[in-house]
């Protein structure tokens, strides 16, 4: 006998393991409702097992024939063996089963399949045959002590069929229970697919990290190296050109004999480059010792107004070649900074070396410094929520301006960047490697401090720099 049913789509369920199981396909509450209302309408017992046996909705109560021969023991045991018969029965193909009860009664047994795969079965009864009239000798051979007059009463109470009828309920049950199926198998077609995209994303992505951890890898090795190679190089260089600075020193000062003033000329210029490029090194050095964590820093209770002071003097010969005005204007007491003066002394310099560069003539540079207004800072977070209680730590703020050229907004983020300039053309008409303000930068964050560009008007370049006082 064949069942119709929907036909669900063939869909490789890809990434569930195993079987497909009736517990997994189907929403419960609906095949329970399902089986109640057929139970309600029809009045014939449902039970659904799953292909393991597991009951998954059992709607039946006791009749009063099955109540009747339980008051035999044989009986009793006659039933637990009929409906131990129902529920192993497993129908072959399509057909369905039907199981006698000794009491005249019968099991109507129907597969569930589902892609082409047996995933449960339906067992509807006990119901009445509508040809049985009669109880069976089978019911006086389990136990002839039974009343078989009063049986027959009994058994007339149970709902009566035709087997057709039966065929056609079990159809209609089925086609319901296909249609909760189907809906149940989009649902898990449609979490499992959404959980395949959710692995392959995170897939992608791992991947995608992978790639990026390796390229980050190799761009630090590649930067280890370059550091190693400045650090090496630059150590290289400075020997042999302490020998020629000394050796110019030596010629000038005529300890080789009495030299003409054209050599007197030439040897001087020997000297200056040199200098300049003993300049070079010394920031080269610096830098890759900042990078590397190497440099350390002297601790002292530092006077900016002594730092400021003595900058702006060694500034005096090259400011006034240039006709640039040095103004200062430092606030007095200020207090003292910690740190390393002589790192401190090589910002300002750094700072002001950069104003008179790009200054033009006639111009002016003014260094002016003051005490900030008190603020809870990040610093003092470290406290741990002892920072109200604590003496919050005035900070010093030096500003260095000039009336230059000027650094547009884009660029005032990347002039700190190790050998980045505004101009780099080959017509440029300034000197420097581009190294002084990635040492400032450095040094200034290893003083707890910050810098920042600002414009300063009518034309020209502020540089802001911020330093935490010392403990009082
Ligand atoms: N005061 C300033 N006015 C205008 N531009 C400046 C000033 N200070 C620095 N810059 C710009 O920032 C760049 C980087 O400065 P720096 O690191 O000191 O390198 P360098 O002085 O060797 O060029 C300079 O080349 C210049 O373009
Ligand atoms: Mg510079």
């Amino acid at each position: 006998m064949s069942v119709s049913k929907i036909t669900l789509p063939t869909i490789q369920l890809g990434v569930h393991d195993g079987p497909v199981r009736l517990e997994d396909l189907i929403d419960r509450a609906a095949l329970v409702e399902l089986c109640e209302s057929f139970r309600s309408l029809f009045g014939i017992a449902v039970r659904v097992f799953s292909s393991e046996g597991t009951v998954l909705a059992d709607l039946s109560s006791q009749h009063e024939v099955c109540a009747f021969v339980g008051t035999s023991a044989r009986g009793r045991a006659a039933c637990g063996r009929t409906v131990g018969a129902v529920k192993v029965i497993e129908p072959k193909g399509d057909a369905m089963v039907v199981h006698p009860c000794f009491t005249g009664n019968a099991y109507r047994v129907a597969p569930i399949d589902y892609d082409g795969r047996r995933i449960g079965r339906i067992v509807l009864g006990p119901f009445l045959p509508a040809e049985t009239d009669w109880v069976p000798s089978a019911l006086s051979e389990v136990d002839p002590a039974l009343d078989a007059e009063h049986a027959r009463r009994l058994l007339a109470k149970v709902p009566r069929a035709k087997g057709d009828t039966i065929t056609r309920l079990v159809r209609h049950l089925r086609a319901s229970l296909d249609l909760i199926l189907f809906s149940g198998h989009k649902t898990l077609l449609t979490s499992q697919m959404h959980l395949a995209s959710v692995r392959e994303s995170y897939r992608q992505l791992e991947d995608k990290g992978a790639a990026l951890q390796e390229a980050f890898d190799k761009l630090k090795a590649l930067d280890r190296l370059k550091s190693n190679f400045l650090a090496t190089v630059s150590h290289e260089l400075r020997t042999p050109l302490t020998s020629v600075i000394g050796y110019s020193e030596m010629l000038a000062d005529g300890i080789a004999g009495p030299i003409t003033p054209q050599q007197a000329d030439f040897v001087a210029t020997i000297s200056e480059k040199s200098q300049q490029l003993l300049t070079l090194i010394q920031s080269l050095l610096d830098l890759s010792k900042l990078e590397s964590g190497t440099l350390t820093f002297r601790s002292e209770r530092v006077r900016v107004g002594e730092v400021i002071d003595d900058v702006l003097k060694t500034m005096i010969p090259a400011a006034r070649k240039r006709r640039v005005e040095l103004i200062s204007e430092c606030e007095p007491d200020l207090p003292e900074v910690a740190g390393d003066a002589e790192r401190l002394r090589q910002v300002l310099t750094n700072l002001c070396d950069n104003a008179l560069k790009f200054t033009p003539d006639g111009g002016a540079i003014t260094l002016r410094s003051r005490v900030l207004p008190a603020a809870v800072t990040e610093d003092d977070d470290d406290d741990g929520g002892f920072a109200l209680l604590a003496p919050v730590r005035a900070r010093i703020e030096v500003r260095v301006i000039d009336t230059g050229l000027g650094i547009a907004a884009s660029e005032r983020e990347k002039v700190f960047d190790a050998f980045y300039q505004v101009d780099s053309s080959s017509t440029r008409q300034y000197e420097g490697a581009g190294l002084g303000l990635s040492i400032v930068k450095r040094i200034v964050d290893a003083h707890g401090g910050n810098i920042r560009i600002e414009s300063n008007t009518p034309r020209g370049t502020a540089f802001v720099l911020e330093l935490p006082a010392a403990h009082a």
